[in-house]
């Protein structure tokens, strides 16, 4: 039972559609009425249109413009006769903001050149879409209510006229239909007259908002042509060219507007940047850093220069005592390590570890007044050395070795030095040397000592291999 009802409408629009033959002035196809009002490419523009990005998707602004800049006779799109198409659908896009109260705005009007009275317009008000025209009867004027459109967003209007039937159909949703006792004549006549594209020509109510898509199809209905779509607010069956390219290409063929674009800027992390976004702006803070989306993508419009001339301070850090020297290395799987030689045996030096953008205390270690650290791998081993300048007996200076189950570095071997001033590690061939610059002997002040180099024995780990 319930297929039956379709079936039944469908059946009634035809036998409408048939009693009711009229003849074709045009084509039966879409009349992109917004394309037919704008220049030809190669031509300029009206300077008081004015192209405008929002959310993405591009409009005309008319407001600025005189009415006649974007009208056009009505021969130049009715070419076969004069009549107006008694079954027609008619499709807008439009943005509109908050319309005043008891005002409306015609999207287009179609107005007698000589007595200037209106012939036919689409004019919207608050919560009201309205199609006057000069039939007496019925048809004088066709008001659809509860259609909210000024709400700054876009909205895709198809008005279809078939018969006694008028429908309106906002961003592809349920039509909202009219039934009138007659059906729409085809006795309109355009003889001798002008559309006016965003106004009703003399009469007042210019269109305030952002227009999109203009389009008459004579003879259907255009909402199946159009719907079911992804983005039913900018449902399309004709849009001019000039509103689909991107801005960002300069096409020496195409009429070039005024161009404004709801340019948002962002701060803070890398925001999101694909079509929507076309033309959003980011400044990226922390790089000082400019960047446009290109719709896919940002580029870069400006960049601080990276600069390697000079330091900045950037972190302070207070050691137990006096501190003759640092040595900063790395150990893979654990990070960034930097120990400091203290002159102090007392508290001894400290190794720290890269945290949280800085250096931490990481393990205090006793050294006997310190004066250098050296840290050197073996095998991927990671030793410590410090050279230790106590003046007393027994003279010694430690290797430490990371441990990588405590996660620490744990004593591993002494060695005997002699106010050691410094350690060097470094390797010849597969064999690893550690060579230390003493100074001073405790036991008689002499510095007629020898310095000495150290091998690495694989088999003792370790030994002096002469001095
Ligand atoms: C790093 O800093 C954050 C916040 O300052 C803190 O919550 C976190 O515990 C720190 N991590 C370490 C390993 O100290
Ligand atoms: C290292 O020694 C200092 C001073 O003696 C003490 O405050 C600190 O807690 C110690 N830190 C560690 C990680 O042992
Ligand atoms: C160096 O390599 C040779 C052969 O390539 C090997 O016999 C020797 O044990 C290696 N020495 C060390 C210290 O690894």
């Amino acid at each position: 039972m319930l297929a039956c009802r379709p079936l039944l409408l469908a059946w009634i629009l035809l036998s409408v559609v048939q009693s009711h033959t009229w003849r074709a002035c045009t084509d039966l196809l879409p009349l992109d009425l917004l394309t037919v009002a704008l220049p030809r490419p190669g031509q300029a523009p009206p300077t008081q249109v004015q192209m405008v990005q929002s959310r993405g998707s591009r409009g005309l602004r008319l407001t600025g413009a005189p009415p006649a800049a974007l009208s056009f006779s009505a021969s130049q799109i009715f070419t076969n006769c004069d009549g107006f198409p008694a079954e027609f659908s008619l499709v807008a896009t439009v943005k509109v903001q908050k319309l005043r109260p008891k005002t409306s705005e015609f999207l287009f009007s179609v107005v007698k050149e000589v007595s200037g009275s209106l012939l036919l317009g689409l004019r919207i008000s608050e919560t009201r879409v309205h199609l006057q025209t000069r039939l007496p009867g019925p048809w004088s004027r066709l008001t659809f209510k509860d259609v909210p459109l000024d709400n700054n967003m876009w909205h895709t209007l198809v008005l279809s006229v078939s018969g006694q039937y008028a429908a309106l159909t906002v961003d592809c949703g349920l039509p909202l239909e009219l039934k009138q006792v007659r059906s729409f004549p085809s006795t309109l006549s355009t003889r001798g007259s002008r559309f006016f594209i965003g106004s009703g020509g003399r009469w007042r109510g210019r269109f305030s908002g952002l227009l999109r898509q203009l389009v008459l199809l004579p003879g259907s209905d255009a909402s199946p042509r159009l719907c079911p779509t992804s983005e039913p607010g900018l449902a399309e069956l004709s849009v001019p060219q000039v509103l689909k390219s991107t801005p960002l290409q300069l096409d020496q063929q195409r009429p070039v507007y005024p161009y404004e674009a709801e340019a948002r800027v962002t701060a803070g992390d890398r925001p999101r940047c694909s079509e929507p976004e076309l033309g959003q702006l980011w400044l990226d803070s922390l790089r000082k850093g400019l960047s446009i989306c290109d719709g896919l993508m940002w580029r870069t419009l400006l960049q601080k220069k990276d600069r390697l001339d000079y330091l900045e301070d950037y972190q302070d850090l207070y050691t137990l005592s006096e501190t003759f020297d640092v040595e900063i290395f790395s150990i893979p799987s654990e990070g960034l390590f930097m120990a400091a030689a203290n002159r102090d045996s007392g508290p001894g030096s400290a190794i720290y570890r890269w945290t949280n953008r800085s250096f931490q205390l990481y393990q205090n270690i006793s050294t006997q007044q310190a004066r250098a650290w050296k840290h050197f791998t073996i095998k991927n081993k990671n030793f410590l050395v410090v050279a230790d300048i106590r003046r007393a007996e027994p003279e010694l200076s430690v290797i430490y070795r990371w441990n990588q189950r405590l996660r620490r570095f744990l004593r591993y071997q002494t060695l005997e030095t002699h106010a050691a001033q410094d350690w060097e590690a470094f390797q010849i061939q597969n064999h690893s040397f550690l060579v230390v610059a003493n100074h001073r002997r405790a036991r008689d002040f002499s510095h007629n000592i020898h310095s000495v180099i150290y091998r690495w024995n694989p088999e003792t780990k370790g030994c002096p291999l002469w001095f």
